[in-house]
């Protein structure tokens, strides 16, 4: 069955990049009603939504009346998504206002609510705003905090909406695990992810295939079940998620100094990270096409090792491995020989790999051994918290 989604906008600058989320949500084949509140329309007009949604587009209780479109939309919808919520819209969803159509079809809905604020930083840091935030919050909805980046006009800071590649895979990776629940609220994650590269000469690098796919998908898994998550990320090719904090990392040792500030204030750590291995040793002059090289490798330092090697109490560490044969025997061992709690094994070859959407993953820890079969990456996030 199709998932019905309900996209609310409310009236702030940011309703023009709900257009591109709109086209987005279209493409993954959601069924979607776009409920602008009047401010919205100022910014972007009702012809703009009904043309992309291929929907008629209403903001008011007292239109299509012989619907009773409030209701119908509230009970119907699957997920009910607002962005940009503006402060006025977050306070009125906080009072439980039914004044208009997106707030009365808040009202009359048992579906999960995401909403993503977006306003000038002194608007987001106002008491007032917090403290509807945090009532929404109480009452199991989710706020996906803002970014900070360029705002309206030339000022910049925290309040920006995510991009809406970032909220398009946000809303995939929540619909994944139907019913999730906030289990991780109050917990600290830090997930690595995409892969690091080491220089061979100034101009040229050794690294992997790494995507970054599977550390993002975890990150915002993570963040929908209620965790504050931070990220350390290498080189990738995907969108990547919002985050607490990102940290760019290029290297095994950018990745390690990054591991020493982060790792101490994290309850989970994940390691989906493809760090090097190996690291060529060192050429400062640019190496000449003229005669064959061989290029020599030492081995970089064992992070996933260090990190266990000084976890503090009650801290829980998942490492990868990536391998070409004997999955579970490999995961088995790298288990023993790591000391993490869960080892997260996936086989790499012609079919299957770094980069691709779907995955197949083992997970082994000391009393356990789960086959995920062939799941997409945002189900296999949620199948490893599932089990940290
Ligand atoms: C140019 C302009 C940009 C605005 N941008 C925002 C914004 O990004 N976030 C916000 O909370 N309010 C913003 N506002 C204020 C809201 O439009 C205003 O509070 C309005 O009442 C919100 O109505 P609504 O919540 O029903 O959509 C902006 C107003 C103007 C004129």
């Amino acid at each position: 069955m199709t998932t019905k989604i309900v996209l609310g906008v409310s009236g702030g600058i940011a309703a023009y990049k709900s257009v591109t989320l709109l086209r987005l949500l279209k493409k993954s084949h959601f069924e979607v009603t776009v409920v602008p509140t009047e401010s919205a329309l100022n910014f972007v007009g009702k012809p703009t939504w009904e043309a992309i949604s291929g929907k008629e587009v209403h903001s008011k209780v007292f239109q299509a009346t012989n619907q009773v479109l409030h209701v119908k939309l509230g009970q119907e919808a699957d997920l009910i998504v607002v962005a940009p919520a503006t402060a006025d819209l977050l306070y009125r969803a906080a009072a439980g206002a039914g004044n208009d159509l997106l707030t009365a079809t808040l009202l009359s809905s048992k579906a999960p609510v995401i909403f993503f604020p977006a306003m000038h930083t002194e608007m987001w840091e106002h008491a007032a705003t917090q403290e509807n935030i945090a009532i929404l919050r109480n009452r199991g909805h989710l706020v996906i905090n803002p970014v900070s980046g360029e705002l309206t006009g030339s000022d910049e800071g925290i309040g920006r909406m995510p991009e809406p590649e970032q909220i398009h895979a946000l809303i995939k990776t929540f619909l994944a695990k139907p019913g999730v629940k906030q289990d991780l609220k109050g917990k600290r994650v830090l997930v690595t992810l995409g892969g690091t590269s080491e220089s061979i000469d100034p101009i040229r690098v050794i690294t992997n295939k790494s995507s970054g796919e599977m550390g993002s998908a975890i990150v915002r898994a993570a963040q929908l079940r209620g965790a504050t998550v931070s990220a350390i990320v290498g080189n990738t090719n995907t969108v990547l998620p919002t985050a607490e904090r990102l940290i760019s990392v290029t290297d095994t040792n950018s990745m390690s100094e990054a591991l020493a500030t982060e790792a101490k204030m994290a309850d989970l750590i994940i390691m989906a990270a493809a760090i090097s291995d190996f690291r060529p040793r060192q050429n400062l002059e640019k190496l000449e096409r003229s005669n064959t090289q061989s290029i020599e490798l030492d081995a970089t330092e064992d992070l996933l090792l260090n990190l266990t090697n000084n976890r503090r109490p009650g801290q829980t560490i998942v490492g990868f491995a990536a391998v070409t044969s004997d999955l579970l025997l490999n995961a088995q061992q790298k288990l023993a020989k790591k000391g993490c709690d869960l080892i997260v094994g996936n086989l790499i070859n012609d079919q299957q790999g770094f980069g691709d959407l779907q995955t197949e993953i083992i997970l082994v820890s000391k009393s356990a051994v789960i086959e995920s079969g062939v799941v997409t990456k945002n189900q296999a996030a949620h199948l490893i918290l599932d089990n940290c």
